[in-house]
C-alpha cells in the first residue's frame, strides 16, 4: 500500500502558504513535461487561504494561468452565487482575480433539480476534455481534498452509495440520509474514487483540532480498515500528501 506523505506545519496559515506553493509547482512541472495542468479543486473553507495566496504575487505572476484548466471535485447543490457554493468560493478567493481564460473553467453545473443531470452533464464535460475512451478514467495532474470529522472526502460520504461508485466519473450524493447533522444541508455532486486513485497527484488539506481523531483512524497502519477516507486513498496510483498543522495531528 502507497505510504502517506505528510508535511506538518505550526498553524493554518502556513499549511496554506505551503499548498499554495505545492500546487504551483506541481503546474509548472506538468506544463513543462506535458505542456498543460489539470487540478481538481477542493471545496470547504481549508483551501480558501491557498487559493488567495495563488491569486496574490509571487504566486499570481508564476502560476501557468494559460495551460492550467480549473476542475471542482466536488459541489454542493447551490446556485454558484450563494455562500455555501465551493464555485462561489473558489471564485472570490482566486478565479476572479487571476488571468485564466474563462474557458478553461470549468464549474460544475447545480442549476437543474435532479441531481444526477447535474453529475450525468459534469461526466460528459470531463469526457469531452479529457477525450478518454468512456472505459478509461481520466488522470487529473492534481487532485486537491479536504477532510471531513466524519471521515468523507470531496463529497464521497461514508454510508451513501457515492464511495461505492467506481464505474461513473461523476456521481451525486445526500449525505443528510445518512447523517442529519452533516453542513451544509444539501445534495452534491462529487468525482468518484476512480478519478482520485487515477490522479498522478493528490493532495489533502487538514487544519485544526477537529480533524485530529479521524487522522490518528487514517494514519495508524494496522486499522486502515477503520477509516473510509483511508482505504480510498491507499489505492491511488499516485502521490499522496498530506498538509496538515499540529492542531489536526495532536
Ligand atoms: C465540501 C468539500 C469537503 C471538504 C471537507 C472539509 O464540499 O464540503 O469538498 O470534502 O473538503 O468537508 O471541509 P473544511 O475544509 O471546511 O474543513
Amino acid at each position: 500500500m502507497p505510504r502517506f506523505q505528510q508535511q506538518v506545519f505550526a498553524n493554518a496559515t502556513e499549511v496554506g502558504s505551503a499548498t499554495a506553493d505545492s500546487i504551483v509547482a506541481t503546474a509548472l512541472s506538468s506544463v513543462k513535461h506535458q505542456g498543460r495542468f489539470s487540478i481538481a479543486l477542493s471545496g470547504g473553507s481549508t483551501p480558501k487561504a491557498a487559493y488567495s495566496l495563488m491569486a496574490a504575487e509571487p504566486l499570481l505572476g508564476r502560476m501557468p494561468w494559460n495551460q492550467t484548466r480549473l476542475f471542482f471535485g466536488d459541489e454542493r447543490l447551490y446556485p454558484h452565487d450563494h455562500p455555501d457554493s465551493n464555485c462561489n468560493m473558489a471564485t472570490s478567493a482566486m478565479i476572479s482575480k487571476v488571468p485564466i481564460p474563462s474557458e478553461n473553467v470549468f464549474p460544475i453545473m447545480t442549476d437543474h433539480e435532479d441531481p444526477e443531470k447535474c453529475a450525468e452533464w459534469y461526466e460528459d464535460i470531463l469526457k469531452t476534455q479529457f477525450k478518454r475512451r468512456t472505459d478509461d478514467f481520466p488522470v487529473f495532474d492534481l487532485v486537491l481534498l479536504g477532510i471531513g470529522p466524519d471521515g468523507h472526502t470531496a463529497s464521497l460520504f461514508p454510508g451513501t452509495p457515492a464511495p461505492k461508485e467506481v464505474k461513473k466519473w461523476v456521481t451525486w450524493c445526500d449525505p443528510n440520509s445518512v447523517n442529519p447533522a452533516i453542513k451544509p444541508p444539501v445534495k452534491r455532486v462529487t468525482i468518484t474514487p476512480p478519478l482520485i486513485w487515477n490522479a498522478a497527484q493528490v493532495f489533502v488539506l487538514a487544519t485544526g483540532a477537529e480533524k485530529k481523531p479521524m487522522l490518528e483512524k487514517i494514519f495508524c497502519e494496522n486499522e486502515p480498515e477503520n477509516a473510509p477516507v483511508s482505504r480510498l486513498l491507499r489505492q491511488c496510483k499516485g502521490e499522496v500528501t498530506f498538509f496538515l498543522d499540529k492542531a489536526a495531528l495532536g
